[in-house]
């Protein structure tokens, strides 16, 4: 097929249109580029949102969904004057610990943490290797996220979604 001079010559202008079209449009400005939102010569200036803990004393605070079948709850309460954990003072098992959880409505630690992985031993106090609840355990702050998290968890049962069984099916699969 043959093309007239001036149609080749308009298809070329058409295409170079398009072509800085699109480059333009691939522009990247400075306060896209971070989480921030800012340009680079306000850095100085710019703050994150401030961590905004739960105030709710324990006992009045409503506990998080189970971010996936025996993740570790978020703590749903204020934990101000809990903190730090020491060797002589761990308020948090005040509560937690089996033999008074259910009279203060909390829930209590699980089979996991009253036993020995290295030994399998059942144990009669938390082991050791749990006793830094902070460690794994964390209060939420209030806060818009920056990224939507599109994760859905799976639970296997109902009960998964508010209780834990992590030893339980420890060795699964393995077994
Ligand atoms: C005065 C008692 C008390 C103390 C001390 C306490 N808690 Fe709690 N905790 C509760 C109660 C009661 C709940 C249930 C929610 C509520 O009623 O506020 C709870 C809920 C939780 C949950 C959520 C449980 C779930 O099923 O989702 C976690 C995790 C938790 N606490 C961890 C801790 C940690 C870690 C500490 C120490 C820093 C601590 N708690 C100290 C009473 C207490
Ligand atoms: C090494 C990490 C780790 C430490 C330390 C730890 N936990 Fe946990 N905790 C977990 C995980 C993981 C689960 C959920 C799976 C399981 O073990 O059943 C859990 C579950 C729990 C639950 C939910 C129980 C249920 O029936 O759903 C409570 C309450 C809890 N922990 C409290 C505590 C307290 C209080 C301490 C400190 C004495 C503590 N944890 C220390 C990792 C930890």
């Amino acid at each position: 097929m043959m093309f007239s001079k001036k149609t080749l010559i308009a298809a070329a202008t058409l295409t170079a249109i398009i072509a800085t079209g699109c480059a333009m449009s691939s522009n990247i400005s400075e306060e896209s580029l971070g989480l921030r939102k800012t340009d680079l010569y306000t850095e100085n200036t710019t703050t994150g949102d401030k961590t905004s803990y739960s105030t709710v004393a324990a006992g009045e605070s409503k506990v998080y969904e189970r971010a996936f079948e025996n993740a570790p709850p978020m703590i749903s309460h204020e934990v101000e004057d809990m903190l730090p954990i020491t060797i002589d003072n761990n308020s948090c098992l005040g509560c937690h610990d089996p033999l008074v959880a259910a009279s203060v409505n909390a829930t209590p630690v699980p089979k996991s943490h009253l036993f020995d992985m290295r030994k399998d031993k059942v144990l009669a106090t938390v082991s050791n290797a749990r006793y830094n609840c902070t460690q794994c355990h964390a209060p939420q702050s209030d806060n818009e996220p920056l990224v939507e998290n599109t994760f859905k968890p799976e639970f296997r049962t109902q009960n998964g979604m508010k209780h834990s069984n992590l030893l339980d099916n420890l060795n699964e699969g393995v077994q």
